[in-house]
């Protein structure tokens, strides 16, 4: 008999998230959601087995605006499962319009868009090997090719903030950081990981719902709205990642409506890729020594 698959899914208290992991389970995968807030998190676990019947479903805690959460969320997993199939770095979103720095000095966006999925992801690899088809899929946006504006002398644009150019940058370089990885594990020599990221549409959430992005972009937000896709409808190229035999080789892509997509390369060229994933490195290495 084939051995249950595992997946870990960030922000699945609700959204996108709480939707792929309602799917996951009723298809019988051993699911463990993470959430920021216990009651959330504990509420959403109990909803997800009763819609699902599905009782192998668990919950780790943690604020991945903070390094030291993600090391110990990651912690957390080793630690009780040993084992991991599908790694689905969801949480995210975009911030308010004035910037904020974490308290490990990070500027809030990039930190848990990109820095917490980075440094996860980079601590459960080597039990995603352990997986005969271990698969990490990283929840982009198509806001990396609408608002992106990256200053590489100021990658946490501590001189030119704005929260759409933060969200955008943050997803594109989560692009470049899904890429990078897929072939620095291919020239490992490694076959049995897939990296890949996607965009999963105009999805209503609570994403943006709390974020003061300033008055004009707060009133077409509540008007664009009532368009948007259902979580349930967002899930499904997350789920297909996650499932579907034939992109079960396929890594380094960008996926949209389940489909291979090419991203924007406005912004790209090695050298920049280079640049983000020495900057994911040495920013994560640093505060992990700190630790
Ligand atoms: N909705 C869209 O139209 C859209 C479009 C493109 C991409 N996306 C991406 O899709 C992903 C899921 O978003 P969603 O639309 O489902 O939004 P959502 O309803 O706001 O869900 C986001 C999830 O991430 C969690 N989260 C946020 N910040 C966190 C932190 N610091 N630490 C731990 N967890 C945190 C949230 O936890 P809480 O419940 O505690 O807030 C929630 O579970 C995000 O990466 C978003 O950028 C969304």
């Amino acid at each position: 008999m084939e051995q249950q698959k595992t997946v870990f899914i960030t922000g699945a208290t609700g959204g996108i998230g709480k939707a792929t992991a309602i799917t996951l389970a009723k298809q019988q995968y051993y699911v463990i959601i993470h959430g920021r807030n216990k009651e959330k998190t504990v509420a959403a676990c109990e909803e997800i087995k009763s819609i699902s019947g599905n009782e192998n479903i668990d919950y780790i805690t943690g604020d991945l605006l903070l390094m030291s959460d993600v090391k110990k969320v990651a912690e957390t997993l080793i630690n009780k499962y040993n084992r991991l199939d599908v790694l689905i770095n969801n949480a995210g979103g975009i911030m308010d319009k004035d910037r904020k720095e974490t308290a490990e000095g990070i500027e809030t966006t990039m930190a848990v868009n990109l820095l917490a999925p980075f440094l996860l992801t980079n601590l459960l690899l080597d039990v995603l090997k352990k997986s005969e088809v271990g698969r990490i899929i990283n929840v982009s946006s198509n806001s990396h090719q609408l608002n992106a504006k990256p200053y590489f002398n100021d990658i946490e644009l501590k001189s030119n903030y704005n929260p759409l150019a933060a969200y955008g940058n943050a997803k594109l370089f989560l692009i470049w950081m899904s890429r990078y990885l897929s072939n620095e594990l291919k020239d490992q020599g490694c076959e049995n990981i897939t990296v890949n990221a996607l965009h999963p549409g105009a999805v209503a959430t609570n994403f943006g719902v709390n974020s003061n992005l300033g008055g004009l972009l707060n009133f077409f937000g509540k008007l664009a709205r009532p368009f948007f896709k259902t979580p349930q409808e967002g899930a499904e190229t997350i789920i297909y990642l996650a499932v579907a035999e034939e992109v079960k080789s396929i890594s380094g892509k960008y996926f949209e409506n389940k489909k291979i997509k090419a991203p924007s390369e406005k912004y790209y060229s090695k050298q920049n890729e280079q640049f983000i994933w020495n900057y994911c490195k040495e920013k994560t290495d640093k505060l992990m020594k700190e630790m």
